[in-house]
């Protein structure tokens, strides 16, 4: 079968087409043939090492979606045909998170990923694909959907009224839009771009605010919200955003704290705010299959639709790769497999 692998060049890694053995499932595995993948930021983050973790020779991607082709002697939960994507953390099937669950995490360091015609993965992780999903839309769940599910109905309990902040219009931005307008939440978007603002505003975005255009846009959250703040940040940028997050989380709020787009560094300000508004600050990394399983259950009753910016052919990957990095996507990039 044939994968991508990671293959070091200079400070950073390319990807190299290879081809391996066709994989055979152990007694509690099975064996997937993926159709269709997806990209994530952290994807980006291997390619170029920017946290130096050492994926050479792995494959890449923690997102996708096939059928499953072979299953070991001692699979009862899937069959041969069934449509399934997997868990993120393959070992974190529920409960409270634990740091040997990071070796797990597909397409890192510790296992591979979904860049290639078959992937083969324990049976435990695998997670139905709700019926009315293309692969391409389902390949496109696993790292930011339930990312945004965990920061907003998980870990922050998302009340209908409670207003959300998105940062910016990539992958898990977009799920907690089109998540907090289903749980019938004002939706606040930011965003470099007026165009994408126009989108967000066609998903429900109750309000858009240009972060090029208003560098203070903390300012403009007060203004819109009637200086209440909002009661949920979803926090991707890090360090580099995280000063006004806090200054426009509301009292009480809470702060979901996902991401690294402005660099790993520490936040410009003090965290003290958080103390004088007595709010809540949750580091989010993904979730358990658990929280997976009931994201898809809300996912169906609301039949939402992951927003596709655009796939790529499987002999595209590199270019797929360029256009995440480029910044100009909407949501969430696929390849496509044969
Ligand atoms: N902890 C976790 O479990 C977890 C899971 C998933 C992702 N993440 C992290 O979350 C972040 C987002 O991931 P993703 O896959 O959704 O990324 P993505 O699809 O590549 O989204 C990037 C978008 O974010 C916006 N952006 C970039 N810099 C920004 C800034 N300084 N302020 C506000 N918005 C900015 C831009 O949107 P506009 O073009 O609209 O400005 C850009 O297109 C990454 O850092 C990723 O590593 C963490």
């Amino acid at each position: 079968m044939r994968c991508y692998e990671f293959a070091k060049v200079g400070d950073g890694y390319r990807l190299e087409l290879r081809t391996r053995p066709d994989p055979v499932p152990a007694a509690d595995r099975v064996v997937v043939r993926v159709r269709a993948t997806s990209l994530n930021y952290r994807d980006l983050i291997h390619l170029q090492n920017k946290a130096g973790r050492d994926v050479s020779g792995r494959i890449p991607l923690s997102d996708g979606a096939g059928e499953v082709v072979a299953v070991g002697s001692d699979v009862t939960v899937v069959r041969v045909g069934d449509r399934v994507t997997a868990n993120f953390f393959t070992a974190w099937e529920r409960g409270r998170f634990d740091m040997k669950y990071h070796a797990s995490a597909l397409g890192g360091p510790g296992a591979d990923g979904m860049l290639a015609e078959l992937v083969d993965l324990p049976a435990s992780a695998l997670v139905p694909i709700p019926e009315y999903l293309s692969f391409e839309e389902a390949a496109c769940l696993p790292c930011a959907a339930v990312t945004a599910w965990s920061a907003l109905m998980d870990r922050g309990r998302l009340q209908k009224g409670d207003t959300v902040l998105a940062l910016g219009t990539g992958g898990v931005s977009i799920f907690a839009l089109q998540l907090g307008v289903a749980a019938d939440c004002p939706v606040v978007v930011t965003s470099s771009s007026d165009e994408k603002l126009e989108r967000a505003a066609k998903l429900g975005a109750a309000n858009g605010i240009n972060y090029r255009t208003h560098p203070d846009w903390e300012k403009e959250v007060h203004r819109l919200t009637g200086k209440h703040g909002v009661d949920h940040v979803v926090e991707v940028g890090g360090g580099g955003t995280l000063t006004k997050s806090l200054a426009s989380v509301a009292a009480g709020g809470h702060v979901a704290l996902i991401g690294v787009l402005t660099g790993f560094g520490p936040p410009q300000d003090s965290l003290f705010p958080l103390v004088s508004k007595n709010a809540t600050l949750s580091g989010i990394y993904v979730g358990s299959r658990e929280n997976f399983v009931a994201m898809n259950e809300f996912l169906t009753a609301h039949q939402i639709r992951p927003v596709i910016d655009r796939a790529f052919a499987f002999a595209e990957a590199t270019a797929a790769f360029a256009h995440l990095e480029s910044g100009s996507h909407f949501g969430k990039i696929v390849v496509r497999l044969p």
